[in-house]
């Protein structure tokens, strides 16, 4: 079933409130949460119950106006769609930019309700994704190829001139607790509220790293992993997404519901191989299960990690088997990788000269060049 729309009702007049009360009782899609009866309870209401959408009286009585209301709302959690309930002698414009996405009519039937409601709620949804960030998730079938060192090491790169939140997708392990050394105590996804997750929820869970970025970490014990369902990384997503430029993604190895979750919602996939006839058969099947799902090519990237240790395989080998071209190559450094990683430094800071920081940072570039690309669109007419 598709998820609730949660609906906060700011209406003086109980005639009214019964009678939408009583025309979404029919049906499971919106959930009423409550009506408030004054302007002035709206703003501390709409921070206690989370709606989704909120309706709300143009002629509200009292100090507080209807509009005002929209535009206090609009101001403390643009995320909340808001529809304005007005008559006909009282015309009403939508004007999003106050706090006005749409306008519902009196007298309207349920399904005029249902139907605004649900409209409302999408467009400023997909109106949020369009503003949103570059996402990029390291994939591999195979452990150990390095997506931990190079999630972390590409989010630190990209961390200098841009706002990132990395997400630790390891969840039964935390690869990126075990590298940062994080202490037990600091929160994780489990820490996010399970309604509707807003910008202060994300700033009180994620950790701060010292490298300049936005961690948002694994729990800290494996059977809390299960405490994790696909649904709820869907919504940090959606709303990690909102607020930094990029999210990247560092997963565990396989091709389990919690990585597609990742998958799906990436822009950019991100395949980690290595010179390894075995990761790269394992890569090759998981493109063929990409293609089934549907993911276009250009979705997909590929880099080669390691990519001065062959072993007897050419890159051409590589790229015959993986039937896609590699994308980007970094080099191998066991010296700095290892003491990097052991001191849970980012080696793209501590070592910016060394060609395996170089080869990080082709991937970064790639990407800002990406995010700019985008930067019209996000700008709008
Ligand atoms: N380019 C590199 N040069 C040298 N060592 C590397 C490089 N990349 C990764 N390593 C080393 O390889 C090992 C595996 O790396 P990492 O943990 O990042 O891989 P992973 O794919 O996240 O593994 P896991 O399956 O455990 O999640 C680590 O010891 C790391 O230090
Ligand atoms: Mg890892």
């Amino acid at each position: 079933m598709a998820e609730q729309i949660r609906l906060l009702v700011v209406e003086d007049v109980p005639q009214v409130a019964s009678h939408m009360r009583s025309l979404l009782q029919a049906q499971a899609q919106i959930k009423m949460l409550e009506v408030v009866t004054s302007g002035e309870r709206a703003l501390s209401a709409v921070g206690e119950f989370r709606p989704d959408v909120l309706i709300v009286d143009a002629l509200l009585q009292g100090r507080v106006s209807g509009r005002q209301v929209a535009e206090q709302v609009r101001r403390a959690d643009p995320m909340v769609s808001i529809i304005m309930l007005t008559v006909p002698q009282n015309p009403v414009t939508e004007d999003p930019a106050h706090g006005v996405d749409s306008v519902l009519r009196m007298p309207f039937s349920g399904f005029d309700l249902t139907t605004l409601v649900r409209r409302t709620h999408e467009q400023r949804g997909s109106e949020g994704a369009r503003a949103g960030s570059v996402m990029v998730t390291l994939f591999s079938p195979k452990g150990g190829v390095g997506r931990t060192t190079l999630a972390y090491n590409l989010a630190v790169a990209l961390g200098r001139e841009h706002t990132v939140c990395l997400i630790d997708g390891s969840m039964q392990f935390s690869d990126l607790r075990g590298l940062l050394r994080v202490p037990a105590a600091v929160p994780s996804i489990v820490n996010l509220p399970t309604d509707r997750i807003r910008d202060s929820d994300v700033a009180e869970v994620v950790w701060k790293d010292p490298s300049g970025i936005d961690i948002l970490l694994a729990p800290p014990r494996v059977e809390m992993a299960e405490m994790v369902t696909v649904r709820d990384i869907e919504k940090a997503l959606s709303i990690i997404r909102q607020i930094y430029e990029f999210v990247i993604v560092d997963t565990r190895a396989g091709l389990t519901d919690d990585v597609l979750a990742f998958l799906d919602a990436s822009d950019l996939i991100l395949q980690v191989l290595a010179y390894d006839s075995m990761a790269i058969r394992s890569l090759a099947m998981a493109g063929e299960a990409f293609m089934a799902i549907g993911y276009p090519p250009t979705k997909l990237a590929t880099v080669l990690n390691r990519s001065d240790s062959a072993g007897g395989m050419s890159k051409a080998d590589v790229e015959e088997v993986l039937g896609q071209p590699v994308d980007f190559e970094v080099v191998s450094d066991g010296r700095l990788v290892l003491a990097a990683n052991n001191e849970g430094v980012p080696f793209v800071l501590a070592s910016p000269d060394e060609p395996i920081s170089k080869g990080v940072r082709a991937i970064a570039d790639k990407l800002a060049a990406r995010l700019r690309d985008r930067a019209p669109a996000m700008a709008g007419p």
